[in-house]
């Protein structure tokens, strides 16, 4: 089958995808260490596979079974890193069809690629690559900037899209709202008055200001009472430990654009 899709710029950085990873051998852990010989893809690994490595490192430290596919639609990428492969880290052509990879995959790591297709082929390409789930397994697409101290992603399952989640190092979150360039595809377009992931952003930044008096004890205390204010009007997933450790999740029917 030919890979679905079309070869696009391969930047890549070190650890820029650090902040998605930990959040999900976090949320995933319990599943991947429940599943025998997990399997974890990371679709549009780049130039080189350097954040593929990185994520069978973070994925094996909690499933030491775990196996780890790179698929890059890109022949020549493909070649490229096959020095980097060693036993359950591994390197394919496959495009959003997942090279058949249907129903097999726990986690599903897919950044800095749907950010260069248009908007309209976002729906087509969630689905083709939401098939590729198991039962438990989720699909995290997303966006950060060169190296990774901003990152928004859309967290799917099998059934459609679950919340979306903005993360910053503190060093990058003053103000908040700067994330908007980190948009995944799916939004981006949508940070207008009237749409409600603007709201959240506008909202976020009135509780970053107000909080402003904290500031002598650090942006993360300043960040996370921000947080824990703006969990009284929207409904903040893990609204006490999230906004500590530099991230905001909410549900994604809550911004979704209308
Ligand atoms: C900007 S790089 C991202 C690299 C890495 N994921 C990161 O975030 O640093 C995007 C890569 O995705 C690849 N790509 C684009 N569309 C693809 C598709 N449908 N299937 C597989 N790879 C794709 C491109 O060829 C490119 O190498």
């Amino acid at each position: 089958m030919r890979p679905v899709g079309d070869i696009t710029r391969g930047t890549t950085a070190p650890n820029r995808l650090r902040r998605v990873d930990r959040w999900m051998v976090r949320r995933l852990g319990s599943v991947l260490r429940a599943t025998p010989e997990p399997l974890v893809v990371d679709l549009g690994f780049g130039a080189l596979p350097l954040t593929t490595a990185e994520t069978f490192d973070r994925v094996r430290a909690v499933a030491p079974g775990a196996r780890v596919l790179g698929l890059e639609i890109d022949p020549e990428r493909v070649a490229a890193a096959q020095s980097w492969a060693r036993p359950g880290l591994s390197f394919a052509r496959g495009g959003f069809e997942l090279a058949g990879l249907t129903g097999r995959i726990t986690a599903l790591r897919a950044f800095n690629v749907l950010r260069q297709y248009p908007e309209e082929a976002v729906p087509e390409a969630w689905a083709q690559l939401r098939a590729g789930l198991t039962a438990d397994g989720l699909l995290l697409e997303g966006t950060s900037n060169e190296i990774g101290q901003r990152a928004v992603w859309v967290t799917l399952d099998r059934n459609g899209p679950l919340t979306l989640t903005l993360s910053w190092a503190m060093a990058q979150v003053d103000p908040p709202s700067a994330i908007a360039e980190r948009l995944p595809k799916v939004l981006i377009h949508h940070n207008v008055p009237g749409q409600p992931v603007h709201a959240l952003l506008q909202e976020l930044d009135m509780a970053w200001h107000t909080h402003a008096h904290l500031a002598t004890w650090g942006r993360r205390q300043r960040f996370a009472a921000a947080g824990r204010t703006l969990a009284a009007r929207w409904p903040v997933v893990d609204a006490r430990h999230g906004p500590r450790r530099g991230e905001l999740t909410v549900p994604w029917e809550t911004v979704a654009p209308v």
